[in-house]
């Protein structure tokens, strides 16, 4: 199939929707964009951030990658973070994983992926760091869930440690960075209450995970 007329027709019948109900949106919008959130989410298709939240274009600024990681040689997910925090001037930064994540449960299950284990390194890293409680679970879905969720307090304290976060919060910005989990079985939004909202909040994270 060369062309996806399906998605283009869905895609006229979307904008001619907003557009009846608010004429000027795409105008106003293509001036500029001011999100207040950076969104740092999992690939995963059933996990997509605008629509979670119901925030319309414009609002959220979004960096996806397989498992939500922030790797702190990763130029993409730093290039990101720079542009919102220096640029637009975001004041939250979300890090969302979500439960049943594909990544964490192949990063947890070992067997062999190709390139992506090389990706999913990271959250063996994570793993081997947390082993004894994640091991503690009585199953293997509750070893895979507590997973996801230390694997967001960990991205949590990549954002904080990122030169970008730390100058801003030296410069007295306002910027808070939250971990939150998802749940593809029912849609709901859960705060792992690791919000850091400086410095020193930073490094009390780090005692906690
Ligand atoms: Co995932």
């Amino acid at each position: 199939m060369r062309t996806l007329k399906h998605l283009f027709d869905r895609n006229q019948r979307w904008a001619d929707s907003i557009k009846e109900k608010d004429p000027d949106f795409f105008t106003r919008l293509s001036k500029q964009q001011a999100p207040q959130y950076l969104w740092i989410g999992c690939s995963d298709s059933r996990v997509p951030a605008t629509e979670i939240v119901d925030l319309m274009p414009g609002e959220i600024f979004v960096h996806r990658n397989i498992a939500n990681l922030v790797v702190h040689s990763d130029l993409n997910s730093l290039s990101v973070i720079q542009f919102a925090v220096e640029v637009l001037k975001v004041s939250h930064i979300i890090v969302c994983g979500h439960y049943g994540c594909g990544g964490v449960k192949a990063a947890l299950e070992g067997a062999n992926h190709g390139l992506i284990d090389n990706w999913l390194q990271f959250i063996r890293d994570n793993y081997r760091q947390h082993q004894a409680l994640v091991d503690a679970q009585p199953d293997e879905p509750a070893r895979q869930k507590i997973m996801c969720e230390l694997n967001v307090m960990e991205q949590v304290w990549n954002v904080c440690q990122t030169t970008f976060v730390q100058n801003a919060w030296e410069s007295g910005r306002e910027l808070n960075v939250h971990g939150w989990i998802y749940d593809i079985a029912d849609g709901i939004l859960r705060d792992l209450d690791v919000t850091v909202t400086g410095r020193r909040e930073s490094m009390a994270i780090r005692r906690k995970i």
